[in-house]
């Protein structure tokens, strides 16, 4: 039998299910979790019989783990994965994998001159109608996809205002690199990643109430992005916008046929024997943290078996690429070109 990774989380909000995912995963061992938060930390320790607790992440690592979840404001994912994978330990990144593509490939480059794992978090990937999704575009279901359309929009659900999420040098932005990230990662991945080639982009802040704190950033973003074989994607998402209520979507156009994912309901339109036919798979959907816990389990297998993990730095650097672009855009009212 192979030693169990040790393993540490870094950060304790979201970081709580990374740390129910490693607890329920019989391939590792938690040695550590750091959170600048002491009664947190105390709590999540009793709750999770963690051994060891640490208000700096840097004394975590000084503990020397094998891998790392990182689980804290955007503004410090970069430096907090450089240190880890410096001090050679595997990292776990939650999404948004930075603030800007510039760290995000200082990230990529200390994976790469560390010799060490560094997997981006987008737990929308391990979603059971998203699954069944991927392996039939793989089977040619829908063949050629040259037309995408996704979002992720809220009527009302502006996290924390005055918050980190709500300032942008401590974000990177709003719901478009909060919660488009996600969409626009989970289209891009079932069609293949394509590389993005240019995006023209708007944002806009309509509820922004700073009685509640700083709010930099917008509340509604959209965009019209251009990938590699000529497919167009256009995202849309907010955090509130008079729409009827919190919904997410993913649709595909293909020459054989359409797919669309809306909340956790797989549909595929095509036609058989000349008939058009609607198909729902049969599927029980996994559970948000069930999410978490297969991404878990599916990087602690990529690291045990020395195979690269389904969500790279890579990726993640494309991604932010394309926020980048679209923010770009939307200040300068002009296509952005990728490249
Ligand atoms: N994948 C998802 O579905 C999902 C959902 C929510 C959040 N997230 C991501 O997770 C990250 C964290 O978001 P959150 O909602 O947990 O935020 P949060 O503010 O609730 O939690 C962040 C935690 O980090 C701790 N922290 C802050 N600075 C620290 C430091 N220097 N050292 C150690 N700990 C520190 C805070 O005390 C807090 O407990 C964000 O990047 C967010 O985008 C992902």
């Amino acid at each position: 039998m192979k030693k169990k990774l040790r393993v540490g989380v870094i950060g304790l909000g979201l970081g709580r299910h990374h740390l129910a995912g490693y607890v329920g995963n019989d391939e590792v061992d938690v040695v550590g979790i750091a959170d600048v938060n002491g009664e947190l930390l105390r709590t999540m320790a009793q709750e999770y019989h963690v051994p060891n607790t640490y208000t700096s992440y840097t004394d975590l690592l000084k503990s020397q783990p094998d891998l790392v979840s990182i689980a804290l404001p955007n503004y410090l994912h970069a430096p907090a994965t450089i240190d880890a994978l410096k001090a050679g330990v595997h990292v776990l990144c939650e999404k948004p994998m930075a603030m800007n593509a510039a760290e995000a490939q200082r990230m990529v480059n200390a994976a790469h001159g560390n010799k060490r794992v560094l997997m981006i978090a987008l737990n929308n990937r391990f979603r059971t109608e998203a699954q069944v999704l991927k392996k039939l575009i793989e089977e040619d279901v829908l063949g050629e996809i040259y037309y995408a359309k996704t979002g992720w929009m809220r009527r009302r659900g502006i996290p924390g205002a005055g918050t980190w999420f709500t300032q942008k040098a401590r974000s990177g932005g709003g719901p478009l690199i909060d919660l488009g990230v996600h969409m626009i990662d989970l289209t891009r991945w079932l069609i293949g990643n394509p590389k993005p080639k240019s995006v023209l982009g708007a944002t806009y802040a309509k509820f922004s109430d700073t009685e509640q704190g700083v709010i930099d950033v917008e509340d509604l973003a959209m965009a019209f992005i251009k990938l590699e074989g000529g497919i167009s994607l256009i995202a849309e998402t907010s955090w509130a916008s008079h729409v009827p209520s919190e919904g997410a979507y993913v649709k595909l156009i293909g020459t054989k046929g359409g797919a669309e994912i809306i909340g956790d309901k797989l549909t595929i339109y095509t036609e058989m024997h000349g008939q058009q036919v609607d198909i729902t798979p049969a599927y029980t959907p996994r559970a948000w943290a069930d999410c978490i816990a297969a991404e878990i389990a599916h990087l602690v297998t990529c690291i045990r078996d020395k195979k690269t993990p389904m969500s790279t730095g890579e990726q993640g650097m494309e991604m932010m690429k394309i926020l980048e672009g679209i923010y770009k855009s939307a200040d300068q009212g002009k296509t952005i070109k990728i490249g």
